[in-house]
């Protein structure tokens, strides 16, 4: 696809698998700059980028979030969400006051946190279905290509949807961008602790008479909490968790592969917003609560941002 000049210069903040491949991706359709974590990297990274079965090569400029030259209009912050604030703010003032952001953060509660501290910042955060995992620092993998749905978290104006699009993927702008985060959050608290606290994939939670009923348990307890903080769903939190578990049978949860790993998880952004609406709502959600405190027993303390690891 050929590149025009109807899109402005886009910074992607965030060198984990979902900034290599929407960086590689966009690169279709705009000129790209990946921003990694502080310090001095090569001018440029030559990535190779795996999709269905065929491997191709681009070359991303990049820089150190302490030296990219400034002003950065647009960014797309490809962070973990429990990065994200301190991978923004390491961009200092380098980031324009009424830049238009992209948050792609899992889970709810780092966009919010976001928002109120960059208040002149145009920001609009995605809820997505693609996939993507890294088998190298510069090797990633499209695992699965899904919708991206964007919408404004403020006054965030900027046509990202068009952006994905003319660079060939699947994305479209919602109304209500809140209302898709929980409905994703539904799913994430349902099969990433359990997926992690189990060692297995996504599939097994279905094949599994123990793990289904404590699916059961999150699920109830999740659609009560959801339901006292005003969302509405057409189906509960165990059918939509379970539909995707089939249809993602296959796959590590993203917080299965940081315990693995020894990395921090999104825990708090994940089981530790929905436990903070039940206390706010002064809902019970004692399940949640037990599945928390074993996953945060596993993973390492809070550590320095890391802008390298993405969801
Ligand atoms: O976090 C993840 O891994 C994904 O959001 C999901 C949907 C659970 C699939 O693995």
């Amino acid at each position: 696809m050929a590149k025009t000049n109807q899109w402005p210069g886009i910074h992607v903040l965030g060198a984990g698998s979902m900034g290599l491949m929407i960086a590689a991706r966009l690169q279709a359709a705009a000129s790209v700059v990946l921003l990694r974590r502080p310090g001095n990297w090569p001018a440029s990274l030559q990535l190779q980028v795996q999709r269905n079965g065929a491997t191709t090569r681009c070359r991303l400029t990049q820089y150190g979030s302490d030296t990219a030259p400034a002003p950065i209009s647009h960014l797309i912050l490809c962070t973990k969400s429990i990065d994200a604030l301190a991978a923004l703010e390491s961009l200092d003032s380098r980031v324009a006051d009424d830049a238009q952001l992209l948050l792609m953060q899992n889970g709810m509660g780092s966009q919010e946190a976001v928002v109120q501290h960059f208040p002149r910042a145009r920001i609009a955060a995605a809820s997505t279905t693609e996939g993507a995992y890294r088998t190298a620092p510069d090797r990633v993998v499209h695992a699965a290509c899904g919708l991206t749905r964007i919408g404004s978290l403020n006054r965030g104006d900027f046509d990202w949807a068009g952006l994905f699009r003319d660079a060939g993927m699947e994305a479209g702008t919602v109304e209500d961008i809140r209302w898709h985060l929980a409905d994703k959050l539904r799913v994430n608290v349902l099969i990433n602790p359990l997926t992690a606290l189990h060692g297995c994939l996504n599939g097994e939670l279905l094949d599994r008479a123990e793990l289904l009923a404590d699916m059961q348990a999150l699920g109830q307890e999740a659609d009560a909490v959801l339901a006292a903080a005003g969302f509405r769903f057409g189906n509960t939190a165990l059918e939509q968790a379970s539909a995707v578990a089939r249809s993602t049978a296959n796959n590590r949860s993203s917080m299965l592969q940081d315990v693995t790993a020894g990395r921090r998880t999104e825990l708090d952004d994940i089981t530790g917003f929905l436990l903070e609406l039940a206390r706010r709502h002064g809902v019970p959600a004692p399940t949640h609560q037990a599945v928390y405190s074993r996953i945060q027993a596993l993973t390492p303390a809070p550590a320095h941002h890391r802008t390298d690891a993405a969801p």
